[in-house]
């Protein structure tokens, strides 16, 4: 592939510390990974150049294609990695400076609830708070200055964050763990307290490279300064696709690069190999709603997109649209993993994962979990099957302690204990309940447990459902459970759209067949991994595909409710519709429906803010 004249002069100027600004689709992916392969032929060591990417999956990504480039072979490049791994590599070899011995463990979340619960309720702190302090400490350490960030925030109720925070790090200190967060946050540390520490990885890269650089957070901007030793640094970014603010990225260090770096030196692209001229078109349209952004330019020379916004009844009619055209466009020569769905919120999958599997059309769900297998709704199918099935024992026992009714692993044995031959757990349960075998609470706990899955039966599966999340409060327990409010409102919509979807089947014996089937067929499509990508907009980010469709595109939806309240909220959502218009190389179908989850729904603002450049490019009128 040929480079442009403007790709090369920032792939072959060494000098200053260099940011290279553009639009979508513009290559800078690309220039970037070429900057590497330029370095390597010029004597630089790949083993002394650090490519920070976004995710693993583009750190792969980026190997394979500098393979290809420089003919060396995968193992070669031991610096392509996210943050969070190159950390890691760093933390392990120094941690003994920190008090760390090694094998370093890495908390999972579970193991961190744990943790955590344990103080809690060491201090008669209520354990309900726990999903959400350890969403503060979190972000406390992400901002770089958790001191600062607590003064801030010094308290959740009652309860004084950094007091917590301080025993949660010294207990984890003591079982010789690290969370996920502190690998960044030790390596900091390490970084900025032991001058000889950062003096070797100083020396160690000779080439500092960042892609995606408009959403480093303050400690990955920190990591970044730290490793950086004179004019060896290059970050590739957009800030019209900054998208995940919400989560403590901060663009102003995007926006400041030239401020910070008295030297540096600034290349833009301008432009779009990705797309065609219509889809950059409407891309740009949409984001000259943003008061607040740099100055670019965009355009593309393809020529010959197709751009449609299309209207349903519902969002059943518009997944079988979706499905409907993706034959089409697969007869034409598209194949299936050049096309996707992407969507704001990870509830609108269901409705795609249905159809899909209906059309016989292979899917795969990309960064997160399929529908049927998001805890919520785990839980809930669980209480079905153990109603329907009650020789279930997985289901039965996954519900025994949700929520909590103090039937710990220990009591699930000692209630397993009373199993004869051919008895199943549910069998077991009943059968301790009528032996008075438990302790008044358990018995209690039980006793209602059996008698829901008793009543839900012959419930149809929508009023069945009803029955379980009144009967044990479950949406407080998830509350508890989620450790943000905007996760906690993900899973409450999840089971909003899994009550609607249930609502349209008349036993519980359907709704449970059908869950298991799409469960079923997304496990077999995961051996080829060739199917169409179901996505939130989010993880598609540097993705591209011949065919986008972007599903769900409703006010309160697509921009969602939650980010609604300020203007820079709102302009994030708007940057996330640009991100998902500018995936598409060709064609692109953008959908809104009149009822979702069997709620009215009304037009985004966004496809109204593209509806006169989509006319204007296609020639025809929309129909709404
Ligand atoms: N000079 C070029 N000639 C031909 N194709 C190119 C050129 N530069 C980039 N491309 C192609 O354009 C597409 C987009 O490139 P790339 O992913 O690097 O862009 P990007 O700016 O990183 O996009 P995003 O903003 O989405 O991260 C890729 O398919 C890439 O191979
Ligand atoms: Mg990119």
């Amino acid at each position: 592939m040929e480079l442009s004249n403007q790709q090369k002069d920032a792939v072959e100027y060494i000098g200053s510390p260099t940011l290279v600004i553009a639009g979508a689709g513009s290559g800078k992916t690309l220039t970037l990974t070429s900057k590497i392969a330029h370095l390597i032929q010029n004597g630089y060591d790949p083993a002394r150049i650090l490519a920070i990417t976004f995710t693993n999956k583009a750190a792969g990504e980026m190997k394979n294609r500098l393979v290809r480039l420089t003919g060396i072979g995968p193992g070669s490049f031991p610096w392509v990695r996210t943050y969070h791994s190159a950390c890691f590599m760093i933390l392990k070899s120094h941690c003994s400076l920190l008090g760390y011995n090694m094998p370093l463990q890495i908390y999972a979340e579970y193991q961190q609830k744990k943790l955590l619960t344990e103080i809690m309720v060491g201090l008669n702190f209520d354990k309900k708070y726990v999903p959400a302090i350890l969403g503060q400490i979190s972000s406390a350490k992400n901002s770089a200055n958790p001191g600062h960030y607590f003064d801030q925030k010094p308290c959740m109720s009652h309860i004084r964050l950094s007091d917590i925070y301080n025993l949660y790090e010294k207990e984890l200190q003591q079982k010789n763990a690290v969370d996920f967060d502190n690998i960044l946050f030790l390596t900091r540390n390490l970084l900025r307290d032991f001058p000889d520490v950062r003096k070797k990885y100083q020396d160690l890269f000779q080439f500092i490279l960042v892609d995606e650089y408009q959403d480093s957070n303050n400690l990955q901007e920190e990591l970044t300064r730290l490793f950086f030793s004179g004019s060896n640094l290059f970050c590739v970014g957009d800030d019209w696709q900054a998208i995940y603010g919400f989560r403590g990225s901060n663009v102003n260090h995007f926006l400041t690069f030239e401020k910070k770096y008295e030297k540096a030196r600034v290349f833009r692209l301008e432009k779009n190999y990705r797309s065609s001229d219509e889809i950059v078109q409407v891309a740009n349209s949409l984001i000259e709603y943003n008061p607040d952004k740099m100055d670019k330019k965009c355009y593309a020379k393809k020529k010959g997109g197709v751009v449609e916004i299309h209207n349903f009844y519902n969002d059943d009619e518009e997944a079988k649209w979706v499905c409907r055209k993706v034959r089409v466009l697969k007869d034409t020569g598209v194949p299936y993993n050049k096309m996707a769905v992407l969507y704001r919120t990870k509830f609108c999958s269901l409705a795609f994962e249905k159809a899909l599997r209906y059309y016989g059309i292979p899917y795969r769900m990309m960064g997160s979990k399929g529908f049927f297998e998001r805890k919520e709704i785990l839980d809930i199918n669980c209480y079905l099957a153990a109603s329907v099935f009650p020789k279930d024992d997985v289901s039965f026992e996954r519900i025994m302690n949700i929520p909590s009714r103090g039937i710990g692993p220990g009591m699930i044995q000692k209630i397993g204990s009373v199993m004869i031959p051919g008895m199943s757990l549910q069998d077991a349960a009943r059968k301790v309940l009528c032996e008075r075998l438990v302790t008044p609470k358990v018995h209690k706990g039980l006793t209602e447990l059996i008698e829901v899955i008793d009543r839900i039966r012959e419930q149809p599966p929508s009023e069945a459902i009803h029955t379980v999340l009144t009967s044990f409060r479950y949406l407080e327990y998830l509350q508890g459970y989620s450790k943000t409010s905007a996760d906690y409102a993900s899973r409450v919509e999840n089971i909003e759209a899994l009550i609607y979807s249930a609502s349209q089947k008349s036993t519980l014996l359907e709704y449970l067949e059908e869950a298991s089937l799409v469960r079923e067929d997304k496990e077999e499509d995961k051996e080829d991994g060739f199917g169409v990508n179901l996505s939130t907009i989010h993880a598609s980010k540097g993705l591209e595909f011949s065919a986008v469709f972007i599903a769900g595109c409703e006010e309160d939806l697509f921009p969602h409710w939650k980010s609604k309240e300020s203007e820079a909220e709102l302009q994030e959502e708007r940057r996330l519709m640009y991100v998902a218009i500018t995936r598409a190389a060709y064609y692109l179908y953008i959908s809104y429906s009149n009822f979702r989850k069997g709620q009215p729904a009304h037009i985004s603002r966004f496809v109204e803010e593209i509806t006169d450049a989509v006319q204007e490019i296609s020639g025809d009128s929309i129909p709404f």
